[in-house]
């Protein structure tokens, strides 16, 4: 039969499927149950959510499941073969890099081992001189384990950042140059330096009058930086028993080093950092040896490497000078009272989240505090908020700055520590 010219239009540029048409595919192929199979199936899942949502099965306050579907047994059984591992410490690989490497451990106070890997542990986790978990019937190395490193220091890595900005530091355009181009240049382009053949410094000395924004620019390079930023406080070091001190420097540089980059900012280091004396007993002194380890790291670690060492203190000329000589810190950044545009700017900064009058000048009450530090004005700021307060008001007036100005700069004159601190500094 010849087939019809509409057949042949077919052929070329085949007609869309109707609905009829998949309909009778999807019936290909089907056993005879399948539709009934695929019924049941759903219906046995529907029921199953029934019966979940009827015991009600959610999560608890304890996080643990409800009784009824405690499994004892079984957890018996994973606790039996899950032992507690010991620790000790892999001293040598013998034979490293080939089928037959063993290793020797140490476990403390039992003896010295040699033993093979266990299943889970791949030869190049393991090195010389690392703490490793070893099981207790064979002594196989289970586990890799990282440094044992004083929890009171690992306590003081700064993990949320702070939420103070640059922005937040009024004036001070000149340290947070000096000091951006110490902490972040040399991370950001290391081949700078390296073309030069210099290298970066190490560290940062902040040194001014209290109150004038030390602590508040570093915690700003902290939040500015994603490197790991760690904060130790001078007194945090002065621990009761000798060699402590020295102990808690050498693994907080330890685990500065673990890192990828990393900043330890010490405040108030004269705490620990005073020049060396004789107290003419001729004993000596826990606090020199704390200062003196510090010496001692900030030699032990490359200038190019990742590491950044910023100390802040009130009293740069109480230091020992061994920590103070280039090749150490070798950039020192003095915070001085702000000028009369600084001020301006801090006043500003401190009233941005405060309900103020539209009008009140900021640079007649910052010429109205000469010689005040970022602490007074914030100070000022507060007290003018308390005025308002006060006299039931939801806004703060020019008259409460005014006054606050009297009170603060005027009345507490004889409290500020400033003009001492500036013989020093
Ligand atoms: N330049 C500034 N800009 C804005 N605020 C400032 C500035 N300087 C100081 N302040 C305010 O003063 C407060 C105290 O400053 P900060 O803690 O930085 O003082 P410090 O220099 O570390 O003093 P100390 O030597 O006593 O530790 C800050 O919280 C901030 O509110
Ligand atoms: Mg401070």
């Amino acid at each position: 039969m010849a087939p019809e010219p509409e057949d042949e239009l077919n052929e070329k540029n085949p007609r869309p499927l109707d609905e009829d048409d998949i309909a009778l595919l999807k019936t290909y192929g089907l056993g005879p149950y399948s539709t009934s199979i695929k019924k049941t199936e759903k219906e046995i899942k529907e029921m199953a959510k029934k019966v979940n949502d009827l015991c009600g099965i959610k999560e608890s306050d304890t996080g643990l499941a409800a009784p009824s579907q405690w499994d004892l047994v079984s957890d018996k059984q994973m606790m039996q073969e899950e032992q507690p591992l010991q620790v000790a410490r892999c001293t040598k690989i013998i034979n490293p890099n080939t089928e037959d490497a063993k290793y020797v451990i140490n476990v403390k106070q039992i003896a010295k081992f040699v033993v093979g890997l266990g299943d889970k542990v791949s030869p190049t986790d393991i090195e010389e001189g690392m703490r490793v978990g070893v099981d207790r019937n064979k002594y196989q190395i289970q586990i890799p384990l990282p440094p044992k490193i004083d929890p009171s220091v690992t306590m003081m890595t700064v993990e949320e950042k702070p939420d103070v900005t640059y922005n937040d530091v009024g004036g001070c355009k000149e340290q947070i140059e000096k000091m951006r181009e110490v902490v972040e240049l040399p991370m950001l382009h290391p081949e700078k330096f390296v073309k030069l053949g210099i290298d970066p410094p190490k560290g940062v000395l902040c040194y001014g009058p209290p109150g004038t924004g030390k602590t508040l620019l570093a915690r700003a390079v902290a939040n500015r930086t994603d490197a790991c930023f760690i904060r130790v406080i001078g007194s945090e070091l002065v621990q009761k028993y000798v060699g402590e001190g020295a102990r808690m420097v050498r693994e907080l540089f330890q685990m500065a080093r673990s890192k990828k980059a990393c900043i330890v900012f010490f405040d108030e280091v004269d705490a620990i950092g005073g020049a060396r004396f004789d107290d003419g007993v001729g004993g000596d002194n826990e606090v020199q040896r704390t200062m003196l380890e510090i010496v001692n790291q900030l030699d032990g670690f490359d200038a190019r490497g990742n590491i950044k060492v910023l100390m802040a203190t009130n009293r740069p000329d109480t230091l020992d000078p061994a920590l103070l000589r280039p090749g150490r810190l070798d950039r020192k950044v003095e915070f001085g009272l702000p000028d009369l545009e600084s001020r301006t700017q801090i006043f500003k900064i401190h009233t941005r989240t405060m309900n103020c009058e539209r009008d009140v000048r900021f640079e007649l009450l910052a010429r109205l505090c000469p010689n005040s530090t970022g602490a007074d004005i914030r100070s000022v700021c507060t007290e003018a908020g308390m005025y308002a307060i006060r006299a039931r008001r939801k806004t703060v007036t020019e008259k409460d700055f005014l006054d606050a100005v009297n009170k603060v700069i005027k009345g507490y004159q004889k409290f500020s520590a400033t003009p001492k601190y500036m013989v020093y500094n």
